[in-house]
């Protein structure tokens, strides 16, 4: 099961051993965080994801209910509440139990496609909510509710599951008294990073990911990124060096992937970094490019627009294939130079081809590399290996990870116009 997310960095910008020096200047900061002293109030639940295994008996039987009842699971949540899932569901594709996400998004298409399923399919719905204040999935699930009324009567409580706090926890109110199963949000983890917890693990496991492989691949990840040393962690000099680039005028941070099915997990890391370190000038705005897609949209702006975008090259390698390139005898298409090739030594000169343009041209780029398919195992060492990193680079740049004061701003607007704690119509 040995897969290492390596960490490789051809970068131009950056002197030699400046990256050695930023570590030794910063490593009582470094050791603060290996060691989980910093931001001790938390909540740092995730840090050690050993403490995932003792839900895992719960998840998975639930899910194993809800695999034998029903053919589709309507999953309600946004940000941190649904982006791990549907990161895990995409790069995995794995065989279990349909899924469909709602509850980001306040588009009446959307609902109107949601409510359909629910009309035409054996579906049930799990909304995952840690305060449930928040109008897009409370709504969302509302109407998905009523729809479930509507069809099965008296006995469409059987078909809700509830992922909220526990305790005072409005969903736990709502779920006792309505007969909703109901799984706890852990009170010590937040949204961004609960992917390897009950909120992602629930939803990935009904899907049919091998959740405990997917935790096997975290623990393994957080043993080894706690026991490195600073100079040699690649987590450490990941967040280093994500530094170092904002402070020589980096100011956007893409993601770069070679995989639609990665497209998920690209959108979970720029919701992980926007949240955790969006507080203050030098937080570098995290974005994804999907090549070589987006080599023919932004591939321009990359290699001859302002300097101020690093490139982190996710060097994962998707699933093998057995496609192969087929002559093309009777029409001459011009591409034959191409034939009997493996299909996938494309998308690997594309690869190289793209970050040797961009670093040739003294454009930051940074590689991340692994050494394996992508498999639950793998992707759970990549999930942590990132939740890891980016509590380091908070750090580095002197912000609080956990907290997201900034997302109450057009929340308030929005209660404010629709009158929230008015009695309606006033
Ligand atoms: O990462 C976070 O904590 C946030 O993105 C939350 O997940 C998001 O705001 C949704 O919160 P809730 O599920 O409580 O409505």
């Amino acid at each position: 099961m040995e897969h290492a997310v390596s960490f490789e960095v051809t970068i131009s910008g950056i002197k030699e051993g400046a990256v050695d020096s930023f570590i030794l200047y910063n490593e009582g900061l470094i050791q603060s965080g290996l060691s989980a002293e910093a931001y001790a109030e938390g909540p740092l639940g995730w840090f050690d994801p050993n403490t995932s295994m003792q839900s895992l008996q719960a998840i998975q039987s639930l899910a194993a209910r809800v695999q034998a009842r029903f053919d589709l699971l309507i999953v309600i949540g946004i940000g941190g509440s649904n982006r791990g899932a549907v990161a895990a569901v995409g790069a995995l594709s794995p065989t279990g139990t349909e899924l469909f996400f709602a509850g980001d998004t306040l588009s009446a298409t959307q609902l109107a496609k949601a409510i359909r399923l629910v009309q035409e399919r054996n579906a049930a719905l799990c909304v995952i909510a840690k305060d449930f204040n928040t109008i897009e999935p409370g709504i969302t699930f509302r109407m998905l509710r009523k729809e479930l009324e509507r069809k099965y009567g008296s006995s469409s409580h059987e078909r809700i599951i509830a992922i909220g706090s526990g305790g005072e926890g409005q969903l736990h109110h709502l779920a006792q008294r309505h007969q909703w199963e109901f799984l706890a949000f852990p009170a010590d983890i937040n949204g961004r990073y609960s992917v390897l917890s009950t909120v992602g693990l629930f939803p990935m496991a009904v899907a049919g990911v091998d959740i405990e492989s997917l935790i096997a691949g975290g623990i393994a990840e957080h043993q080894r990124l706690t026991t490195l040393k600073p100079l040699m962690n690649p987590a450490v000099r990941y967040a280093a060096i994500r530094n170092l680039l904002s402070k020589q005028g980096s100011i956007i941070e893409a993601l770069v992937i070679f995989e639609p099915a990665l497209e998920g997990f690209a959108r979970w890391w720029v919701q992980l970094f926007g949240e955790s370190e969006g507080k203050k000038e030098g937080a570098l705005f995290p974005t994804y490019f999907s090549y070589s897609e987006d080599l023919h949209a932004i591939g321009q702006y990359v290699q001859e627009g302002p300097r101020i975008i690093v490139e982190t090259f996710l060097n994962y390698t998707y699933k093998s294939s057995p496609l192969v390139i087929e002559p093309s005898c009777e029409i001459q298409d011009r591409f034959d130079y191409l034939d009997d090739r493996p299909f996938d030594t494309l998308n690997e000169v594309v690869y190289q081809a793209a970050l040797n343009a961009h670093a040739s041209d003294q454009r930051p780029v940074i590689e991340l590399s692994s050494s394996q398919s992508i498999s639950a195992y793998s992707l759970g060492q990549s999930f942590y290996f990132f939740l890891f990193s980016v509590y380091l680079s908070s750090l580095l740049l002197g912000v609080n990870p956990f907290t997201q004061d900034g997302v109450e701003g057009y929340k308030k607007n929005m209660y404010h116009q629709l009158g929230k704690g008015k009695v309606w119509p006033d």
